[in-house]
């Protein structure tokens, strides 16, 4: 790939532009607050410039986590009425004021990134306070978080998962009253295109997830146990394992040898759980509901990630490169958030087609270290056109290359910095 420094110097000016002073926010309008998972990937955009405002993006994000060890995928450092649900109705009752929900933990494997990038000396001065956050948090996830006890992670809200409106939760979604929902008003379908967001059924149903957190008092044990929304992630259950990998790197870094020992178990204990998510039908990993036990049957981005994670043998690993060449037959790039044809597809709709090139990065990394080197440039080609000829989007079509949602979007222009555009 040609370097473009046009193009970088648009990617910074963007980060540069959505720094609202040591947080950034994923785009001005649509999500004017900090943001879990979009931070961590932001810091890897701000490395190659100003590596000390990389490090000061994950430090203001752990400033949020809560006693519990939970880092909240939203954190209000201020308000701003253009947004709902905004601080009033979470209600966390934390300074500072965040939802009652996580994302996916991304965090550990970032930190590792931005310490190797600097040396990787066990006395670099940011590194500690981040590896106990993580750890914490990992705790957190471990705790409350995995019901079957086999290291695979439940989601109670589909915003934890991060792919809000996947089809993947359609089922799940379906099953839930959302007849007690008071009257509210959307804010994100002013800022864009309804065409390109969730459905207001769909958001009815958000909203009383996110009623019944808060009306448990953001009871981490009664939301798990008896929550509306019970889905095993296959995303955050592959970037968990993912996490716990690079976070028993620093913990054997550190000479943290209790925490070093917990990791591998729980590592040993996901490497085995995860077939718990294996679909041979259509074969690929694809997520399922801890209530019903059903699996989606989906083949989305977030099935990949088991590349990531380092899971699958070699007859798992075939299926999923034969699945990633049929859907490199049917659109004109990678990676879309749902297979093409698959009921619900809809190239401009948010999570239901849309690429994303935050998980299309997380896959390629997999597909290279797994030993596919051309699926991972060709992942990172693709990423590289789309941004080139239609901008810093939120996502994109994988159709036509359009983009979807908010633009100047800081995650997209991160990855162009740290990966694609390199
Ligand atoms: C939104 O508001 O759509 C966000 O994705 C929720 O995290």
């Amino acid at each position: 790939m040609t370097r473009n420094p046009q193009l970088d110097m648009k990617a910074r000016e963007i980060l540069e532009r959505n720094d609202l002073g040591g947080y950034t926010v994923p785009t001005h309008g649509l999500y004017p607050f900090q943001w879990n998972w979009d931070s961590a990937f932001v810091a890897l955009g701000f490395a190659p410039f100003d590596m000390d405002r990389a490090w000061q993006e994950l430090e203001t994000l752990v400033a949020g986590q809560w006693a519990d060890g939970m880092i909240p995928h939203i954190i209000f450092h201020r308000d701003d009425a253009g947004y709902f649900p905004g601080p009033d109705m979470w209600a966390s009752g934390t300074t500072p004021p965040t939802s009652g929900i996580t994302q996916p933990p991304v965090l550990a494997s970032i930190v590792r990134q931005l310490w190797e990038q600097e040396g990787a000396a066990p006395d670099h001065p940011r590194l500690a306070p981040l590896y106990q956050a993580c750890l914490r948090s990992h705790r957190w996830f471990h705790r409350f978080r995995d019901p079957l006890g086999n290291g695979l992670v439940m989601a109670t809200h589909n915003w934890e998962t991060g792919r809000d409106n996947s089809s993947e939760w359609d089922d799940a979604l379906a099953r839930i009253d959302a007849s007690r929902v008071g009257a509210y008003q959307r804010r994100d379908t002013g800022h864009v295109d309804a065409a390109m967001r969730p459905r207001q059924h769909e958001y009815d149903r958000y909203v009383a997830i996110l009623e019944f957190g808060r009306a448990s008092g953001w009871d981490h044990r009664r939301i798990a146990d008896s929550g509306p929304f019970r889905m095993i992630d296959v995303g955050m259950s592959m970037i968990l394992l993912r996490a716990n990998r690079d976070l028993l790197v620093m913990a054997e870094a550190l000479g943290d040898a209790a925490a070093a020992g917990e990791l591998r178990q729980q590592i040993a204990r996901a490497e085995s759980g995860m077939d718990w998510l294996w679909n041979e039908e259509v074969g690929a990993y694809c997520s399922r509901d801890a209530t019903t036990h059903e699996s989606s049957g989906l083949v989305t981005n977030a099935s990949f990630l088991g590349f990531y994670a380092g899971v699958g043998n070699r007859h798992q690993q075939a299926r999923l490169i034969d699945a990633l060449e049929r859907i490199s037959r049917g659109t004109a790039y990678l990676l879309p958030s749902l297979e093409t044809g698959s009921r619900a597809y809809d190239h401009r709709r948010y999570w239901r087609g849309p690429i994303w090139l935050v998980v299309s990065y997380m896959v390629a990394q997999g597909l290279a270290e797994q030993g596919h080197a051309d699926w991972a440039l060709r992942i990172a080609s693709d990423s590289a056109k789309l941004i080139e000829q239609f901008g810093f989007f939120e996502s994109f079509s994988p159709e036509t290359g359009e983009g979807s949602g908010g633009a100047d979007f800081s995650w997209t222009a991160a990855m162009w910095l740290a990966w694609c555009g390199r």
